[in-house]
């Protein structure tokens, strides 16, 4: 065995450094950083260590145009939101890194989609946490299809390939990442360095052996663990399973795929039933009835790394208060003062003898400046009580001045609220986009009385 070499990592985003350190350099995260050895050399599987299957290649240096492609055609998971997210499916040989919090319904998920598979193609569904008994049981009451696939209770990464070097599946679930152990990595399961070295392994083994892997990780809220984060370089797409456990809805979203796009969002609803697949997701954030009444809006808010459509709603009515009430849910009151004054100033809007409430539907909190422009718009169709269009999307900062601020990812914002049938958008003229968005008419505004002229 040759020398063991020593990193420290970051457990939450994953960067390496020389010493330890209290404070992560890069994430800013204090005391994530753990001591992790890198396994000597001699430990890392080899081609030959899994010769004797079909696929495994000899390394050799060829041009992109001699690489063989044909194996690369995607299955279909059987769930078009799931396929979606993935980029149209899974790709053979590629490895999926599912995270979530714990109950998000990764494990039902993923024995849905296996059992689902099993009917058509050889699988292995390897299960670390639960035992098959477990597996078993939620299978018959989810009235899956049960006598096809085929189940392994087993935390333990070389004897797993060892296994699936015989059974040769397709497709292979690991349930989940953080109970895996490798024999030569002596830190515990659940460790960075077992975390990393497991995934690693299991990856490489999906890529010389054409079996897609589809990883179990679990995030807690506070990214303590050793999650997806110190995983994601590793792995071909990182997807995450999110959802409040008081709501019956959980959202699909890619944070990295080398096969397709990232921003695809994919909408399911847990059911008695298990996962069921929802087809109009902007139904869930967009509970809007059949008429639009003044003083309702939709805006493109940016949630973490993804655009989320919401309702804002205003109301202004005459005060009988000597100091007119100020209230808002989901956005911060200071703003929403700032936002009136502004309004007054620029806009000749007088409303020192209202009440002013906004309220984000749903229970979103906004935190960022986006939403200026779309309360703005609420309170002032709230005041002349006129209604605005309903196929219209807003967001933009407001300044101080009176102008139209950008805000970031003006384009992914737009592309969103395209691909749920809105057909106009009033934004800032720095976030108008160079190429036409298809089905969208984008109208970019500088101030507020540009704004205000288009809006009403
Ligand atoms: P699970 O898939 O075990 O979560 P994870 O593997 O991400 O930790 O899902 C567990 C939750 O899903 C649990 O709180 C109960 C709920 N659930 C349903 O509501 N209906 C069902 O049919 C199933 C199987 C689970
Ligand atoms: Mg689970």
């Amino acid at each position: 065995m040759g020398k063991k070499k020593t990193a420290f990592v970051c457990s939450d985003c994953g960067a390496e450094f020389a010493r330890w350190q209290g404070q992560c350099s890069e994430c800013k995260a204090w005391n994530t950083i753990t001591e992790f050895r890198v396994p000597s050399v001699k430990a890392a599987p080899r081609a030959g260590t899994m010769a004797g299957y079909a696929g495994v290649v000899e390394a050799k240096v060829q041009t992109l145009d001699e690489v063989n492609l044909e194996s690369l055609p995607r299955f279909t998971t059987g769930f078009k939101e799931f396929d979606r997210v993935l980029g149209g499916g899974v790709v053979p040989g590629s490895a999926i890194l599912i995270g979530g919090e714990p109950g998000a319904g990764k494990s039902t998920l993923l024995l849905q989609t296996m059992c689902l598979l099993a009917e058509t193609m050889s699988t292995l569904y390897v299960t670390g946490e639960e035992s098959l008994q477990q597996v078993a049981m939620r299978a018959k009451r989810l009235s899956l299809p049960t006598n096809k696939l085929r189940t392994l209770a087993e935390t333990n990464v070389e004897s797993i390939c060892q296994l699936a070097l015989r059974e040769k599946p397709a497709i292979m679930v690991i349930d989940s990442i953080q109970v895996m152990h490798m024999s030569d990595v002596q830190s515990a399961p659940g460790s960075v360095s077992q975390v990393r070295e497991s995934a690693a392994y299991l990856t490489r083994f999906a890529k010389q052996n054409q079996v897609a892997i589809i990883m179990v990780g679990h995030v807690t809220k506070d990214g303590s663990l050793a999650g997806p984060k110190v995983l994601e370089h590793c792995i071909d797409c990182s997807i995450l399973l999110e959802g409040s456990s008081d709501s019956r809805f959980r959202t699909l979203r890619g944070n990295k795929n080398r096969f397709g796009a990232v921003n695809e969002l994919g909408v399911f609803a847990m059911t008695g039933q298990g996962l069921k697949e929802v087809s109009n997701p902007s139904a869930i954030f967009l509970n809007r009835g059949e008429e639009q009444t003044p003083g309702s809006l939709v805006m493109v808010i940016w949630e973490g790394t993804r655009p989320l459509l919401v309702e804002v709603q205003a109301l202004v009515d005459y005060s009988q208060l000597a100091n007119p009430r100020r209230v808002t849910v989901g956005l911060e009151q200071n703003r929403l003062a700032m936002l009136l004054a502004v309004l007054h100033r620029h806009g000749g809007l007088q409303v020192a003898d209202q009440d002013v409430f906004v309220n984000v539907v749903g229970g979103v909190k906004v935190s960022e400046t986006s939403a200026d422009l779309a309360s703005i718009a609420a309170l002032v169709s709230s005041f002349k009580n006129h209604a605005l269009e309903r196929q219209m999307v807003v967001f933009g900062e407001v300044g101080l001045g009176g102008e139209i601020r950008p805000v970031p990812s003006g384009q992914e914002r737009l592309r969103e609220a395209a691909k749920h049938g809105f057909k106009r958008a009033i934004v800032p003229i720095a976030n108008k986009p160079k190429d036409a968005i298809e089905g969208m008419e984008v109208v970019a505004v500088a101030s507020l009385s540009d704004a205000l002229e288009a809006l009403f």
